[in-house]
């Protein structure tokens, strides 16, 4: 064999082993974005589960109603593709891409919304429970939920509906077995239908402490089934908790205390131990309850908690005392694609505020950092957020619902 064989031969070898390690790659890649039943449901990792990119369809296959006045209605979904469910975290929340037809016969209407998934995970159907919101008491003239509504009145079995992957970071720490409690005020119920149902599966011995606060009865959603789960395991203990019990509301029956859930109640009823507390609830609830525990001494870690909607709560860190500050000085954001440069004053809690205010378009779907709706590139400039939020943002990009500038920003808006 000659030298120029010998180095032909030797560039032919290479070249196949490049080709081949191009081709694993490039299969495991494949693999990891659009197979996710390959992961395991119990992977170790605490970050957030991406299971698919972008939408996918899924069609309703059941709707049930979860409390007696019928403002709780759950949909059971299921992958039109029909293939397995990826793992996800018990706790988190899908982000659903709705297309909501306007009054009149005009264009629909895009929003976003999150919902959690109201079951333990399962890989053949997810769960979400939605809450019908009205206008408000004091602003009748104010236009109902527009998401909330939609769902109620207009999507049936059979229809159709565009989800994200489920995400968030509200979700309960697989890694201990500290006893958990769980504080749910009104729809706040939804995550930690899924955090019990997960820890009553893969922790039986687990002790868990469910508070349930409500106004009365009418509302009181998944009754029958938390009461039929604290009758089968005894590590549960239920707490429910009416306000404004009704006429046919029996303590000790339907409901186990009256007034509210808040820090002295847990302090009567707790045993004297470290607890893991997962909080989801209405933001006078949340506002009162995280700074009370801190102050009764509950380490900020183990405390977990998530807002449904626009920032209604002080960050546990805030409430701890590390200040949250907002920049206040003039800086000039430019919306480079609105063609719009404004004066940022430090009026406003968030980016998003910002730019709606002032009439820019911009999307956003959970409003608390949260589902990732909002993440806009950032072509110059910084910007700052009081605490690390959910979604994890890619380098070079920002989000405008949680997000305020710390220097002059130009933004791909
Ligand atoms: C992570 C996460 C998980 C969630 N999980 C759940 C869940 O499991 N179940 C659930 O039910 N919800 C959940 N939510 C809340 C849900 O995403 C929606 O926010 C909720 O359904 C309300 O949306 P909507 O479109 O119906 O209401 P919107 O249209 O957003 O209206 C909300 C309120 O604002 C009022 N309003 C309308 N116009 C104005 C105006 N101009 N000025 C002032 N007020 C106005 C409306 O009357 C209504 O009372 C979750 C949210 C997040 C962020
Ligand atoms: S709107 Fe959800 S992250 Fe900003």
């Amino acid at each position: 064999m000659t030298a120029l064989q010998l180095l032909f031969y030797i560039c032919a070898a290479l070249l196949f082993q490049l080709t081949i390690g191009i081709g694993l790659a490039a299969w495991r890649w494949r693999r990891n974005v659009t197979s996710p039943t390959t992961l395991p449901f119990e992977a170790g990792a605490r970050e957030q589960t991406v299971a698919w990119p972008g939408l996918r369809d899924f069609r309703v296959l059941r709707r049930q109603f979860e409390d007696a006045l019928l403002t709780q209605c759950s949909f059971h979904l299921v992958p039109v593709d029909g293939v397995a469910l990826p793992p996800f975290r018990a706790g988190q929340f899908l982000t659903f891409a709705l297309d909501i037809p306007q009054p009149a016969g005009g264009a629909s209407r895009a929003i976003t919304r999150c919902y959690s998934v109201s079951d333990a995970p399962r890989p053949d159907a997810y769960r979400i429970t939605v809450k019908r919101v009205p206008s408000p008491p004091n602003r009748p003239e104010l236009p109902p939920g527009i998401a909330s509504n939609h769902l109620h009145d207009r999507v049936q079995e059979g229809d159709l509906l565009r989800v994200r992957a489920p995400s968030g970071r509200f979700f309960i720490d697989a890694e201990t077995e500290v006893p958990a409690v769980f504080i749910a005020g009104g729809i706040g119920i939804t995550p930690m239908m899924s955090m019990l149902g997960w820890c009553l599966e893969k922790q039986p011995g687990r002790v868990l402490h469910l508070y349930y606060g409500l106004r009365h009865g009418g509302e009181h959603a998944f009754k029958a089934s938390l009461e039929a789960l604290a009758a089968q395991h005894p590590a549960l203990q239920l707490n429910v908790v009416y306000s404004q019990p009704g006429p046919g509301d029996v303590l000790g029956r339907d409901h186990q205390h009256a007034g509210y859930v808040d820090v002295a109640l847990l302090r009567q009823t707790l045993p004297h131990d470290r607890h893991a507390f997962y909080i989801c609830g209405p933001p006078p609830m949340m506002a009162s309850l995280i700074p009370g525990l801190i102050e009764w001494g509950i380490a900020p870690q183990d405390i977990h908690h998530e807002a449904f909607g626009p920032a209604s709560l002080a960050p546990v860190q805030a409430a701890a005392g590390e200040a949250a500050t907002v920049i206040a000085t003039a800086v000039d954001i430019q919306f480079r694609r609105s063609g719009r440069t404004l004066m940022w004053d430090g009026q406003d809690a968030s980016l998003l505020d910002f730019a709606e205010r002032h009439g820019v378009a911009v999307e956003s779907g959970c409003r608390s950092g949260s589902c990732g709706s909002c993440e806009t590139a950032i072509l110059s400039g910084t910007v700052r957020y009081a605490v690390k939020p959910d979604h994890d943002v890619a380098p070079g990009r920002c989000l405008l619902c949680v997000g305020t500038p710390s220097s002059a920003l130009v933004l791909d808006a």
